[in-house]
């Protein structure tokens, strides 16, 4: 088996910490559970291109227990865990190809490897593995007839290639999922969020001022962790729908422009490129900590931040130290990747049950029904979502109410009214 990971002195820490993610991940292990014996999966190769954590690390062993042939490597070159990818090598007999660190050859070299296993089925966080597909069909393309996508900046980039007509298989957008994006990219990002920046840094939110750029699922979660830690949250949009959300959510909203003067701590998770440039920069106050959250490192121009630079050294883990002419210092986290994966452990693994639930159940349903699809970007089927969120409360020891014949009726008619 083919394999590129850092270390295998880790593989009992990779594992304790594998066990550790699967015991906040019930729904899940109950999806393997079925999976070994239904084998769903089975024949089918399968390339995934996802962070490689703990909690990745149970998603793919569910895949292989239903079957899958698995290949796994890191859809980010910072957010490794080298402990989890050795322990996946020889614990579970998983091939992967990530390390912590890797540069974009590497990071590449990686992509190839897992195109090379001549999947059947994609998963993607991201669409790297998709698009280098889309720019060389003739070499790639080969056996694939479906593939799943994990996260919001991967969901637009494949409907821009279905829009552009250039699609070449069905995907499930599992990242719109509403037991994804309303629990992973709200609660998952603005826990993790905060856990970075608290990690790298060790600073004291209570009282700081906090601007979150963005306020979609993942900003709405940073903006009402960083609130409930006692900070002041400053909101930057650029839709007017989501401005006055925060507004009204009680946070005070401004171009960036203005919250550059004012920011002690900056997160971006808006998705797009530029968000924090050198105007910026040159407005913020001294010993400002500037983070992103968002899925690649455009937000913030550390191009621009760097030749701003006079001098530029780390000072802690995940830290760099930017000193500007006239004295003042801009801290930049995790080099402007991901802060939540690159300087802590990414979503705690309780979220991440529902995100990858969606993801293993997405795969089975491609696996049965690709014969059907077009090459369009789909929803993670309505049943599916309901019946994860509804083994999630399971597993959370909550009961719901059911609807009587007669709330049914009421629902389903339009002749009662006033
Ligand atoms: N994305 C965000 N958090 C993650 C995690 N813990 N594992 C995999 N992908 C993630």
């Amino acid at each position: 088996m083919k394999h590129d990971v850092a270390d295998f002195g880790l593989v009992r820490k990779g594992k304790t910490r594998i066990e550790w993610a699967s015991n906040q991940m019930p729904v899940l292990e109950l999806i393997r559970k079925r999976f070994l014996k239904e084998k769903p999966l089975k024949g089918l190769r399968l390339s995934a291109c996802l962070h490689v954590t703990c909690e990745t690390a149970n998603l793919v062993i569910a895949l292989k227990a239903g079957g899958a042939d698995v290949v796994l490597v890191a859809s980010n070159p910072l957010s490794t865990q080298d402990d989890v990818a050795a322990s996946l090598v020889r614990d579970f007999g998983i091939a992967v190809h990530a390390v912590k660190g890797e540069d974009r050859k590497r990071y590449y070299s990686h992509i190839y490897a897992a195109l090379d296993h001549g999947p059947h089925i994609t998963m993607d966080d991201g669409a790297d593995l998709v698009t280098a597909i889309h720019k060389e069909p003739a070499k790639h393309k080969r056996n694939i007839f479906a593939g799943t996508e994990e996260t919001t900046t991967g969901v637009i980039r494949l409907r821009s290639l279905e829009a552009q007509g250039r699609l070449m298989f069905p995907i499930v957008a599992v990242n719109d999922a509403d037991t994804k994006h309303f629990f992973d990219n709200r609660y998952g990002t603005g826990q993790s969020t905060i856990d970075g920046i608290i990690r790298a840094t060790n600073i004291l939110l209570a009282g700081s001022t906090v601007v979150v750029c963005g306020y979609g699922w993942c900003g709405r979660g940073v903006a009402a962790r960083a609130k409930g830690l006692g900070a002041r949250v400053i909101v930057t949009e650029v839709d007017p729908l989501k401005a006055l959300e925060a507004v009204m959510d009680g946070f005070q909203v401004m171009p960036m422009e203005e919250a550059a003067r004012r920011g002690d701590v900056f997160v971006t998770v808006t998705g797009n490129t530029g968000v924090i440039r050198r105007e910026h920069f040159l407005r913020m106050k001294d010993r400002a900590i500037v983070s992103n959250s968002g899925h690649f490192d455009v937000e913030i121009d550390t191009a621009g931040l760097r030749k701003m630079a006079v001098k530029v050294r780390p000072v802690r883990d995940s830290v760099q130290e930017f000193a500007l002419p006239g004295g003042r210092r801009i801290y930049l986290l995790a080099e402007g990747r991901l802060v939540n994966l690159g300087a802590a452990e990414g979503h705690p693994a309780m979220v991440m049950d529902m995100s990858f639930a969606n993801q293993a159940l997405s795969a089975e349903w491609v696996a049965g029904e690709w014969k059907a699809l077009e090459k369009k970007v789909y929803r993670v089927p309505a049943d599916i979502d309901k019946e994860i969120a509804r083994l999630k409360l399971k597993s959370m020891g909550v009961s719901i109410d059911g609807l009587s014949e007669v709330q049914k009726k009421y629902l389903s008619g339009w002749e009662a009214g006033t």
